[in-house]
Protein backbone atom coordinates (compact mmCIF):
# COMPACT_ATOMS: atom_id res chain seq x y z
CA UNK A 1 0.00 0.00 0.00
CA UNK A 2 1.26 3.63 -0.86
CA UNK A 3 2.06 6.20 1.32
CA UNK A 4 0.00 9.29 0.78
CA UNK A 5 1.79 12.38 0.47
CA UNK A 6 0.97 14.59 3.43
CA UNK A 7 3.28 17.03 3.63
CA UNK A 8 2.08 20.01 2.68
CA UNK A 9 4.12 21.94 -0.98
CA UNK A 10 4.68 25.67 -1.04
CA UNK A 11 7.07 28.00 -0.43
CA UNK A 12 6.53 28.71 3.16
CA UNK A 13 6.85 25.25 3.66
CA UNK A 14 9.88 24.14 1.44
CA UNK A 15 12.10 27.55 2.03
CA UNK A 16 10.81 28.65 5.53
CA UNK A 17 14.73 28.75 6.32
CA UNK A 18 15.68 31.57 3.97
CA UNK A 19 12.93 33.41 4.86
CA UNK A 20 12.09 36.40 7.34
CA UNK A 21 9.29 34.15 8.58
CA UNK A 22 8.29 33.66 12.58
CA UNK A 23 6.20 31.19 14.53
CA UNK A 24 3.14 33.66 13.99
CA UNK A 25 3.56 33.86 10.59
CA UNK A 26 0.93 31.54 8.68
CA UNK A 27 1.72 29.23 6.44
CA UNK A 28 -0.83 29.65 3.69
CA UNK A 29 -0.24 27.66 0.26
CA UNK A 30 -1.70 27.52 -3.29
CA UNK A 31 1.05 24.98 -3.38
CA UNK A 32 3.46 27.78 -5.21
CA UNK A 33 6.62 27.79 -6.27
CA UNK A 34 8.62 24.02 -7.14
CA UNK A 35 7.98 24.43 -11.24
CA UNK A 36 9.77 22.41 -13.88
CA UNK A 37 12.85 23.66 -15.17
CA UNK A 38 12.73 22.07 -18.47
CA UNK A 39 15.90 21.61 -21.44
CA UNK A 40 15.45 23.28 -24.66
CA UNK A 41 14.98 21.07 -27.50
CA UNK A 42 15.00 23.13 -30.39
CA UNK A 43 16.70 26.58 -29.64
CA UNK A 44 19.35 25.97 -27.70
CA UNK A 45 21.67 26.03 -30.72
CA UNK A 46 20.47 28.85 -32.35
CA UNK A 47 20.87 30.71 -29.07
CA UNK A 48 24.65 29.74 -29.20
CA UNK A 49 24.52 27.90 -25.86
CA UNK A 50 25.58 24.49 -24.55
CA UNK A 51 22.37 24.10 -22.26
CA UNK A 52 19.46 25.93 -22.76
CA UNK A 53 16.65 25.64 -19.68
CA UNK A 54 13.17 26.20 -19.32
CA UNK A 55 11.95 27.78 -15.91
CA UNK A 56 8.42 27.39 -16.17
CA UNK A 57 6.93 29.98 -13.87
CA UNK A 58 3.58 29.42 -16.00
CA UNK A 59 3.06 25.98 -13.53
CA UNK A 60 2.42 28.34 -10.43
CA UNK A 61 -1.42 28.43 -9.51
CA UNK A 62 -2.67 31.73 -10.71
CA UNK A 63 -0.03 31.18 -13.72
CA UNK A 64 2.84 33.32 -13.24
CA UNK A 65 6.08 33.36 -10.92
CA UNK A 66 4.01 36.21 -8.42
CA UNK A 67 2.66 33.33 -6.55
CA UNK A 68 6.16 32.75 -4.98
CA UNK A 69 6.31 36.42 -3.45
CA UNK A 70 2.52 36.78 -2.51
CA UNK A 71 2.37 34.33 -0.40
CA UNK A 72 4.90 35.78 1.88
CA UNK A 73 3.43 39.27 1.42
CA UNK A 74 0.08 38.17 2.41
CA UNK A 75 1.13 35.72 5.06
CA UNK A 76 3.12 38.82 6.28
CA UNK A 77 0.22 40.91 5.83
CA UNK A 78 -2.12 38.92 7.31
CA UNK A 79 0.69 38.10 10.47
CA UNK A 80 0.53 41.67 11.31
CA UNK A 81 -3.15 42.12 11.60
CA UNK A 82 -4.15 43.76 7.64
CA UNK A 83 -7.75 42.94 7.13
CA UNK A 84 -6.95 44.63 3.22
CA UNK A 85 -4.40 44.04 0.39
CA UNK A 86 -3.92 47.08 -2.17
CA UNK A 87 -0.94 46.20 -5.23
CA UNK A 88 -0.95 48.48 -8.59
CA UNK A 89 -0.51 46.08 -11.50
CA UNK A 90 -0.39 45.01 -15.44
CA UNK A 91 -2.31 42.02 -14.37
CA UNK A 92 0.00 38.90 -12.97
CA UNK A 93 0.28 40.88 -9.47
CA UNK A 94 -3.33 41.76 -9.24
CA UNK A 95 -4.41 37.96 -10.06
CA UNK A 96 -1.94 36.46 -8.01
CA UNK A 97 -2.96 39.05 -5.18
CA UNK A 98 -6.55 38.54 -5.26
CA UNK A 99 -6.33 34.37 -5.33
CA UNK A 100 -4.53 34.90 -2.05
CA UNK A 101 -6.60 37.52 -0.17
CA UNK A 102 -9.30 35.54 -1.16
CA UNK A 103 -7.60 32.32 0.23
CA UNK A 104 -7.42 34.39 3.57
CA UNK A 105 -10.14 36.23 3.90
CA UNK A 106 -9.12 39.68 2.79
CA UNK A 107 -10.26 42.43 0.82
CA UNK A 108 -8.24 43.15 -2.44
CA UNK A 109 -8.05 46.04 -3.98
CA UNK A 110 -6.38 46.20 -7.11
CA UNK A 111 -5.17 49.37 -9.68
CA UNK A 112 -5.49 48.66 -12.84
CA UNK A 113 -4.23 50.71 -16.75
CA UNK A 114 -7.36 50.92 -18.14
CA UNK A 115 -7.72 48.86 -21.33
CA UNK A 116 -4.56 47.67 -20.85
CA UNK A 117 -4.63 44.16 -19.14
CA UNK A 118 -4.91 41.20 -21.26
CA UNK A 119 -8.10 39.13 -20.44
CA UNK A 120 -7.26 35.85 -18.76
CA UNK A 121 -5.73 38.21 -15.82
CA UNK A 122 -8.87 40.50 -15.82
CA UNK A 123 -10.75 36.98 -15.48
CA UNK A 124 -9.08 36.06 -12.46
CA UNK A 125 -8.99 39.18 -10.89
CA UNK A 126 -12.82 39.01 -11.17
CA UNK A 127 -13.11 35.61 -10.14
CA UNK A 128 -11.22 35.74 -6.89
CA UNK A 129 -13.55 38.17 -6.30
CA UNK A 130 -10.73 41.60 -5.90
CA UNK A 131 -12.41 44.91 -6.00
CA UNK A 132 -10.90 46.36 -9.44
CA UNK A 133 -10.12 50.16 -10.02
CA UNK A 134 -9.38 50.90 -13.75
CA UNK A 135 -7.37 54.02 -13.97
CA UNK A 136 -7.13 56.49 -16.66
CA UNK A 137 -3.54 55.89 -16.34
CA UNK A 138 -0.39 54.10 -16.84
CA UNK A 139 0.84 51.27 -14.33
CA UNK A 140 3.48 54.02 -13.18
CA UNK A 141 0.57 56.61 -12.38
CA UNK A 142 -1.29 53.38 -10.60
CA UNK A 143 1.61 52.07 -8.52
CA UNK A 144 1.93 55.83 -7.53
CA UNK A 145 -1.47 55.99 -6.05
CA UNK A 146 -1.58 52.68 -4.57
CA UNK A 147 1.75 53.96 -2.21
CA UNK A 148 -0.15 57.38 -1.38
CA UNK A 149 -3.50 55.25 -1.05
CA UNK A 150 -1.86 52.40 1.24
CA UNK A 151 0.27 55.17 3.51
CA UNK A 152 -3.20 56.95 3.72
CA UNK A 153 -5.15 53.94 4.73
CA UNK A 154 -5.41 50.62 6.88
CA UNK A 155 -4.46 48.77 3.49
CA UNK A 156 -1.22 46.50 2.80
CA UNK A 157 0.64 47.08 -0.11
CA UNK A 158 1.95 44.02 -1.35
CA UNK A 159 3.29 45.25 -4.58
CA UNK A 160 7.70 44.27 -5.48
CA UNK A 161 8.37 47.38 -2.83
CA UNK A 162 7.04 45.55 -0.21
CA UNK A 163 10.45 43.49 0.57
CA UNK A 164 8.93 40.24 1.12
CA UNK A 165 7.91 40.38 -2.43
CA UNK A 166 11.36 39.82 -3.36
CA UNK A 167 11.92 37.46 -0.65
CA UNK A 168 9.90 35.02 -1.82
CA UNK A 169 10.80 35.71 -5.52
CA UNK A 170 14.61 34.73 -4.80
CA UNK A 171 13.37 31.26 -4.13
CA UNK A 172 12.95 30.31 -7.44
CA UNK A 173 17.05 31.12 -7.74
CA UNK A 174 17.51 28.50 -4.83
CA UNK A 175 15.51 25.86 -6.77
CA UNK A 176 17.77 26.30 -10.50
CA UNK A 177 20.69 25.86 -8.00
CA UNK A 178 19.10 23.11 -6.28
CA UNK A 179 18.17 21.02 -9.68
CA UNK A 180 21.30 21.99 -11.55
CA UNK A 181 23.71 20.91 -8.86
CA UNK A 182 24.93 24.56 -9.23
CA UNK A 183 23.78 28.67 -10.51
CA UNK A 184 23.63 28.77 -14.62
CA UNK A 185 26.45 30.76 -16.66
CA UNK A 186 23.61 33.14 -17.43
CA UNK A 187 20.11 33.87 -16.48
CA UNK A 188 17.93 35.44 -18.65
CA UNK A 189 15.06 37.52 -17.37
CA UNK A 190 12.11 39.75 -18.58
CA UNK A 191 12.31 43.36 -16.55
CA UNK A 192 8.94 45.25 -16.16
CA UNK A 193 9.13 46.95 -12.74
CA UNK A 194 12.53 44.85 -12.09
CA UNK A 195 11.61 43.55 -8.67
CA UNK A 196 12.25 39.71 -10.35
CA UNK A 197 15.24 40.57 -11.62
CA UNK A 198 16.51 41.83 -7.99
CA UNK A 199 15.17 38.74 -6.02
CA UNK A 200 17.07 36.52 -8.65
CA UNK A 201 20.00 38.09 -8.18
CA UNK A 202 19.73 38.29 -4.31
CA UNK A 203 19.07 34.60 -4.17
CA UNK A 204 21.82 33.69 -6.39
CA UNK A 205 24.03 35.42 -4.26
CA UNK A 206 23.23 34.04 -1.00
CA UNK A 207 23.40 30.45 -2.61
CA UNK A 208 27.09 30.94 -3.57
CA UNK A 209 27.12 32.76 0.00
CA UNK A 210 26.02 29.18 1.82
CA UNK A 211 27.75 26.82 -0.51
CA UNK A 212 24.75 26.17 -2.79
CA UNK A 213 26.17 27.36 -6.22
CA UNK A 214 29.94 27.66 -6.86
CA UNK A 215 29.56 30.36 -9.46
CA UNK A 216 27.22 33.40 -9.78
CA UNK A 217 25.08 33.83 -13.20
CA UNK A 218 25.96 36.79 -15.45
CA UNK A 219 22.64 38.43 -15.49
CA UNK A 220 21.01 39.50 -18.70
CA UNK A 221 17.50 41.55 -18.22
CA UNK A 222 15.29 41.94 -21.35
CA UNK A 223 12.96 45.16 -21.90
CA UNK A 224 10.61 45.76 -24.56
CA UNK A 225 11.51 48.76 -26.57
CA UNK A 226 8.72 50.82 -26.33
CA UNK A 227 9.42 50.10 -22.70
CA UNK A 228 13.25 50.02 -22.00
CA UNK A 229 13.70 52.65 -19.88
CA UNK A 230 16.76 50.57 -17.85
CA UNK A 231 18.38 50.42 -21.50
CA UNK A 232 18.29 54.46 -22.40
CA UNK A 233 18.88 55.08 -18.49
CA UNK A 234 15.72 57.75 -18.39
CA UNK A 235 12.04 56.77 -17.63
CA UNK A 236 9.65 56.12 -20.53
CA UNK A 237 6.85 58.72 -20.20
CA UNK A 238 4.34 56.89 -22.56
CA UNK A 239 5.78 53.31 -22.73
CA UNK A 240 4.19 51.13 -25.04
CA UNK A 241 4.49 47.25 -25.98
CA UNK A 242 2.61 44.27 -27.02
CA UNK A 243 4.28 42.83 -23.64
CA UNK A 244 1.52 44.45 -21.89
CA UNK A 245 2.76 42.63 -18.47
CA UNK A 246 6.06 44.89 -18.79
CA UNK A 247 4.55 47.75 -20.50
CA UNK A 248 6.37 49.72 -17.85
CA UNK A 249 8.32 53.25 -17.71
CA UNK A 250 9.81 53.65 -14.40
CA UNK A 251 10.82 50.43 -12.70
CA UNK A 252 10.47 50.94 -8.92
CA UNK A 253 13.42 48.76 -8.12
CA UNK A 254 15.63 50.58 -10.65
CA UNK A 255 18.25 50.58 -8.54
CA UNK A 256 17.77 46.87 -7.54
CA UNK A 257 18.19 45.78 -11.49
CA UNK A 258 20.93 47.86 -11.87
CA UNK A 259 22.73 46.76 -9.21
CA UNK A 260 22.48 43.05 -10.50
CA UNK A 261 23.68 43.83 -14.02
CA UNK A 262 26.53 45.76 -12.95
CA UNK A 263 27.31 43.35 -10.26
CA UNK A 264 26.84 39.84 -12.71
CA UNK A 265 28.74 41.70 -15.66
CA UNK A 266 25.58 41.28 -17.00
CA UNK A 267 23.40 43.78 -19.22
CA UNK A 268 19.90 45.15 -19.73
CA UNK A 269 18.81 45.47 -23.39
CA UNK A 270 16.07 45.76 -25.53
CA UNK A 271 14.13 43.55 -27.51
CA UNK A 272 11.35 45.04 -30.17
CA UNK A 273 7.59 43.92 -30.26
CA UNK A 274 8.74 41.72 -33.46
CA UNK A 275 11.31 39.80 -31.64
CA UNK A 276 9.18 39.24 -28.84
CA UNK A 277 6.42 37.82 -31.04
CA UNK A 278 8.73 35.96 -33.14
CA UNK A 279 10.00 34.10 -29.64
CA UNK A 280 6.50 33.50 -28.75
CA UNK A 281 5.64 31.72 -31.84
CA UNK A 282 8.78 29.66 -31.50
CA UNK A 283 8.50 28.39 -27.73
CA UNK A 284 4.70 27.41 -28.56
CA UNK A 285 5.69 25.83 -31.98
CA UNK A 286 8.92 24.46 -31.94
CA UNK A 287 9.25 23.94 -27.98
CA UNK A 288 5.60 23.13 -26.93
CA UNK A 289 5.48 25.87 -24.15
CA UNK A 290 2.47 28.53 -24.70
CA UNK A 291 3.87 31.95 -22.45
CA UNK A 292 2.70 34.99 -22.78
CA UNK A 293 4.28 38.08 -24.58
CA UNK A 294 6.18 39.28 -21.70
CA UNK A 295 7.81 36.24 -20.61
CA UNK A 296 9.14 35.50 -24.80
CA UNK A 297 11.07 39.02 -24.35
CA UNK A 298 14.07 36.81 -22.39
CA UNK A 299 13.94 33.93 -25.51
CA UNK A 300 13.98 36.68 -27.56
CA UNK A 301 16.79 38.32 -25.84
CA UNK A 302 18.95 35.20 -26.28
CA UNK A 303 17.98 34.83 -30.06
CA UNK A 304 19.43 37.65 -30.78
CA UNK A 305 22.48 37.14 -28.74
CA UNK A 306 23.43 33.90 -30.36
CA UNK A 307 22.39 34.96 -34.27
CA UNK A 308 24.88 38.01 -33.58
CA UNK A 309 27.40 35.84 -32.08
CA UNK A 310 27.31 37.42 -29.00
CA UNK A 311 27.05 34.22 -26.57
CA UNK A 312 29.70 32.80 -25.06
CA UNK A 313 28.06 29.64 -25.00
CA UNK A 314 27.49 27.81 -21.50
CA UNK A 315 24.54 27.17 -19.45
CA UNK A 316 21.75 29.46 -19.96
CA UNK A 317 18.22 29.68 -17.84
CA UNK A 318 15.41 31.44 -18.88
CA UNK A 319 12.79 32.37 -16.70
CA UNK A 320 9.54 32.08 -18.64
CA UNK A 321 7.18 34.51 -16.06
CA UNK A 322 3.40 33.83 -17.44
CA UNK A 323 1.35 30.89 -19.46
CA UNK A 324 0.34 31.86 -22.35
CA UNK A 325 -3.51 31.00 -21.62
CA UNK A 326 -3.43 34.64 -19.96
CA UNK A 327 -3.49 36.69 -23.07
CA UNK A 328 -5.55 35.11 -25.35
CA UNK A 329 -6.19 38.26 -27.54
CA UNK A 330 -2.50 38.11 -28.94
CA UNK A 331 -2.59 33.96 -28.88
CA UNK A 332 -5.62 34.76 -31.54
CA UNK A 333 -3.58 37.51 -33.70
CA UNK A 334 -0.19 35.80 -33.80
CA UNK A 335 -0.88 32.33 -34.31
CA UNK A 336 -1.65 31.23 -37.45
CA UNK A 337 -4.77 29.46 -36.20
CA UNK A 338 -5.43 25.84 -38.89
CA UNK A 339 -8.95 25.34 -38.37
CA UNK A 340 -11.20 23.71 -41.30
CA UNK A 341 -14.94 23.37 -40.90
CA UNK A 342 -16.40 20.00 -41.22
CA UNK A 343 -19.56 17.63 -40.94
CA UNK A 344 -19.41 16.13 -38.09
CA UNK A 345 -18.71 12.37 -40.63
CA UNK A 346 -15.91 10.45 -41.15
CA UNK A 347 -16.13 11.12 -45.05
CA UNK A 348 -16.55 14.83 -43.76
CA UNK A 349 -13.38 14.78 -41.68
CA UNK A 350 -11.58 12.80 -44.51
CA UNK A 351 -12.64 15.63 -46.98
CA UNK A 352 -11.40 18.75 -44.79
CA UNK A 353 -8.11 17.00 -44.28
CA UNK A 354 -7.20 15.81 -47.53
CA UNK A 355 -7.27 11.92 -46.99
N1 LIG B 1 6.77 38.72 -16.87
C1 LIG B 1 5.48 38.79 -16.50
C2 LIG B 1 4.55 37.76 -17.04
C3 LIG B 1 5.04 39.80 -15.61
O1 LIG B 1 3.77 39.84 -15.27
C4 LIG B 1 5.97 40.75 -15.15
C5 LIG B 1 5.55 41.82 -14.25
C6 LIG B 1 7.31 40.63 -15.57
C7 LIG B 1 7.66 39.61 -16.41
C8 LIG B 1 8.35 41.57 -15.11
O2 LIG B 1 8.68 41.36 -13.77
O3 LIG B 1 8.10 43.59 -12.91
O4 LIG B 1 9.47 42.01 -11.57
O5 LIG B 1 10.40 43.10 -13.60
N2 LIG B 1 4.34 42.06 -13.95
C9 LIG B 1 3.89 43.03 -12.95
C10 LIG B 1 2.41 42.91 -12.69
C11 LIG B 1 4.36 44.40 -13.17
O6 LIG B 1 1.76 43.88 -12.27
O7 LIG B 1 1.87 41.82 -12.86
P1 LIG B 1 9.20 42.60 -12.89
Amino acid sequence: MSTLPLAPRGVLYHWAEVLPLTEQTPRITLGEGDTPLVRSVALERECGLDELWFKLESCNPTGSFKDRGMVVAVAKAVESGARAIMCASTGNTSASAAAYAARCGLDCYVLVPGGKVAAGKMAQAIAYGSRIIEVDGNFDDALNAARELTARHPVALVNSVNPYRIQGQKTAAYEICETLGDAPDVLAIPVGNAGNITAYWKGFGECAEVGRATLHPRMLGFQAAGAAPLVSGVPVPEPNTVATAIRIGNPASWGGAIGARDESGGSIEAVTDEEILEAYRLLAAREGLFVEPASAACVAGLLQHGRAGRTRGGRAVAILTGNGLKDPDTAIAEYVPNITKSSATVAGVERALGW
